[in-house]
């Protein structure tokens, strides 16, 4: 009976580590090539499918620069420069950075990254990278308040962190040409237009629309 009651506990434990390694393959498809995800950033990374997709519409925006200012552990960093985007990644939590380094390591991108460790609404990192302002967009995927954000039929916009006001106001300042948000597919359309959203992206993934990426000028 003993020898039982273990037996189910350890396959439970054998399904739990299953399942978040199918969960960590969708956020980087080399996974099992080493890439670091710690507890929390296992919710706040953004897919590698969607970020592909994000990349893409920078290219096609053309863009040539890139400044990403929450990098986390990644997740767009490593597809802007894996798009041919010259990329400098900014992020305040000195594990996540390291992570981030780590992580384009891997990816074999991390000689294309400028990486930058500070609060991206006080340090202005654009002089430093020497990218021209005017073909640099500026994008931040911010927290949305871990997965709790869910309950909300509609989403605050002021419950991010950076909060929106303060990262337009940051980009709007230091001049880049446009600004570009990773944010809940359940944000608040009017408090995005009343900021002077010029465009939304839905989305998706697997027929499900997943977070909506907004544009400012
Ligand atoms: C949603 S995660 C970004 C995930 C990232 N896009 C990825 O795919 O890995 C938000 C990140 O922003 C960082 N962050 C929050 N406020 C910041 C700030 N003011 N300056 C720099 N980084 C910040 C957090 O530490 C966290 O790593």
């Amino acid at each position: 009976m003993q020898y039982s009651n273990n037996f189910v506990r350890l396959n439970l434990h054998n399904q739990f580590e299953a399942m978040q390694r199918t969960k960590a393959l969708r956020l980087f498809s080399k996974y099992d090539e080493g890439v670091r995800i710690n507890k929390t950033m296992m919710y706040s990374i953004t897919k590698e499918v969607i970020a592909n997709k994000i990349a893409e519409i920078c290219k096609q925006k053309g863009y040539k620069y890139v400044v990403d200012g929450c990098s986390g552990a990644g997740g767009n960093t490593i597809a802007f420069a894996s798009h041919g985007i010259q990329t400098a990644s900014v992020e305040y939590n000195q594990e996540n950075l390291y992570d981030c380094i780590h992580n384009s390591e891997i990816y074999g991108v991390n000689e294309d990254i400028q990486f930058f460790h500070g609060d991206i609404t006080y340090f202005d990192c654009l002089k430093e990278t020497g990218f021209d302002p005017a073909q640099t967009l500026f994008f931040c995927s911010p927290e949305w308040g871990g997965p709790n954000y869910i309950q909300n039929t509609v989403f605050d916009l002021e419950q991010l962190q950076p909060r929106l006001t303060k990262l337009l106001k940051y980009a709007r300042e230091t001049g880049y040409a446009e600004s570009c948000y990773y944010l809940p597919r359940s944000s608040d359309l009017e408090q995005l237009e009343r900021n002077g959203c010029t465009e939304v992206n839905y989305m998706f993934q697997a027929g499900r629309c997943d977070a909506i990426c907004a544009w400012f000028n």
